[in-house]
């Protein structure tokens, strides 16, 4: 599976801890990488140092013209998904989302999204039709498309590494950091 989240809208005066929000759970939740419409070089450091010290290749792409972005992406034989309250139920498309594509785009957005986006996705999907959070419904969406699989997912060239315990913390230190 190819996932990747584009991020439309970041606003970097006040939507810096949501966006870093949304790039973490895309990352531990399976996804490959996010674009973002704008430059935010502190989003960027902030989800580059997890990736560094808790492994896996995800990656950050800024400055992202988004048309040219879908454009490319569907060209490549990608499908989209936009997440939206006004959209179709996921309970009702994910199991077609899954059977049509392993190469998926999520958008999610800020302020109000671009009227074209609707009419570019390939789905338009409500994560319950109630007005909620970029993060919830981006969790939730990778969480059903992966059907939990991903929370089970190991991450390569991590430094760090948890091993769950019933009480109390225990992380094992995999490689020296720098
Ligand atoms: C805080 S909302 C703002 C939505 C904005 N008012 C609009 O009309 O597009 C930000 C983002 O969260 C996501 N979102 C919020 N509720 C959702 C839901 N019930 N299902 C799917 N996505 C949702 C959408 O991606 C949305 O663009």
């Amino acid at each position: 599976m190819e996932i990747v989240v584009l991020r439309l809208g970041h606003r970097p005066e006040r939507d810096k801890r949501v966006t870093t929000h949304v790039g973490l759970v895309a990352r531990a939740l399976g996804a490959n990488g996010m674009l973002l419409t704008t430059e935010d070089k502190t989003v960027e450091r902030s989800i580059t140092e997890v990736t560094k010290r808790w492994g896996g290749d995800f990656y950050i792409e800024m400055g992202v013209n988004w048309r040219d972005a879908i454009a490319r992406w569907k060209r490549g034989g990608g499908k989209v998904c936009h997440l939206t309250m006004y959209g179709q139920n996921i309970l009702d498309v994910i199991d077609e989302v899954r059977e049509t594509s392993d190469r998926i785009m999520v958008i999610v957005g800020a302020e109000k999204v671009p009227a074209d986006v609707y009419e570019l996705a390939d789905w338009n999907i409500a994560v319950g039709n109630q007005p909620h959070s970029e993060i919830a419904a981006l969790a939730l969406f990778l969480d059903y498309l992966y059907q939990g699989k991903e929370l089970k997912f190991r991450f390569r060239n991590a430094e760090l590494e948890i091993v769950p315990r019933k009480v109390g913390k225990e992380v094992r230190l995999l490689k020296s950091q720098a």
